[in-house]
């Protein structure tokens, strides 16, 4: 059974350090992980103990940890957080001809500190029949003035907007990126506020016609026993922008292993079970992610939005520009 450790209360008692199990530090936040943690214990007999909590925290709690940390694996949910913790000296390389052969140089760290399990993009979500569709293509876009109060688009001390400015940096340059910033604060429809789901409904209920959002998000609020986002997500239709000289922005859900790991090769066998075909399908079925995995195919809902290309910048860059786009949004004055 997966033993789920609340943060902040986790005692790893020598005892409990038997051999065969590993411990995951995860900030994935999807019903899909607990079954994909369970299919890996049926399949390999490999105790699965998880600490769920956000990146920042599970990082900070690593570092003040120390050598003496229990944390094998840390999962995060954004390319960002994982060149963080590998900045702090939180993980290690491995070797493992499994994930140098089957994940994408641009999707995994130049050192092998960490892997992308997932994909998922950040797309525009808009209204059906506000004729949006005719008029946006590109991020560039959604900063032209013709958008004027018609942007959702949640705080920027969020990740993947952080992760999507580092792209605009990466693509334009910090000059660029500022005024661009400065233009979608100036289109904002309301102060940020809310999560990506949120920022949807709003656009359904008629606040904004634009809402910025991971496409996994879309697929969760298909069929949702929470019928606001059902009815929501009907009203709604998503749009691929891309950059100008480049595709659509993608970031990723990875993992690593963490520097000090007590169970390496555990570890390692999770990482590459949770690249392997049978999880990739649930990340895929049950989470509406993109598999990072040859071979294995998007949902079927998930196909149905259409397809794009991938951005060409490497996922390690989203980290490196990380710190200048948290400046850029101060200044540009995203709240
Ligand atoms: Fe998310």
């Amino acid at each position: 059974m997966i033993k789920k450790l609340v943060l902040g209360s986790l005692v790893f008692a020598s005892s409990i350090f038997a051999a065969n199990e590993v411990n995951i530090y995860s900030h994935r936040h999807y019903d899909t992980d607990k079954q994909l943690f369970k299919m890996f214990e049926e399949k390999t007999g490999i105790k699965v103990n998880v600490v769920k909590a956000k990146a920042s925290a599970l990082i900070k709690r690593i570092e003040s940890e120390g050598k003496k940390s229990p944390a094998d694996v840390l999962i995060t949910v954004d390319a960002g957080r994982l060149f963080q913790a590998k900045e702090k000296d939180l993980l290690q390389s491995i070797e493992s001809p499994y994930l140098a052969k089957n994940i994408p140089a641009n999707l995994r760290d130049t050192d092998n500190k960490w892997f992308a399990l997932t994909k998922r993009s950040r797309v525009a979500v808009y209204k059906i029949g506000s004729g949006i569709e005719n008029e946006l293509s590109t991020y560039e876009d959604l900063a032209d003035p013709k958008f004027k109060g018609k942007i959702m688009v949640r705080s920027s001390s969020n990740i993947y907007n952080q992760s999507l400015l580092a792209a605009m940096i990466a693509h334009h340059g910090e000059e660029k990126a500022l005024e661009w910033a400065k233009g979608v604060v100036a289109n904002m429809a309301k102060d940020p506020k809310g999560n990506d789901r949120y920022q949807v409904k709003a656009v359904a209920n008629g606040i904004g016609s634009i809402a910025i959002a991971n496409t996994y998000y879309i697929g969760k609020m298909v069929n949702n026993k929470d019928v606001s986002q059902a009815q929501a997500v009907k009203k709604v239709k998503i749009l691929f922008p891309k950059f100008e000289n480049g595709g659509t922005h993608i970031n990723v859900s990875g993992a690593g292993v963490a520097k000090y790991a007590p169970n390496k090769a555990n570890a390692i066998k999770f990482i590459e079970f949770l690249a392997g075909p049978d999880a990739q399908k649930l990340f895929a079925e049950g989470n509406f992610e993109y598999p990072v995995l040859a071979g294995v195919k998007a949902s079927d809902l998930v196909s149905s939005w259409g397809t794009f290309k991938d951005d060409t910048i490497s996922i390690n860059t989203l980290g490196e520009n990380n710190a200048k786009a948290v400046k850029i949004f101060d200044l540009a004055g995203w709240k």
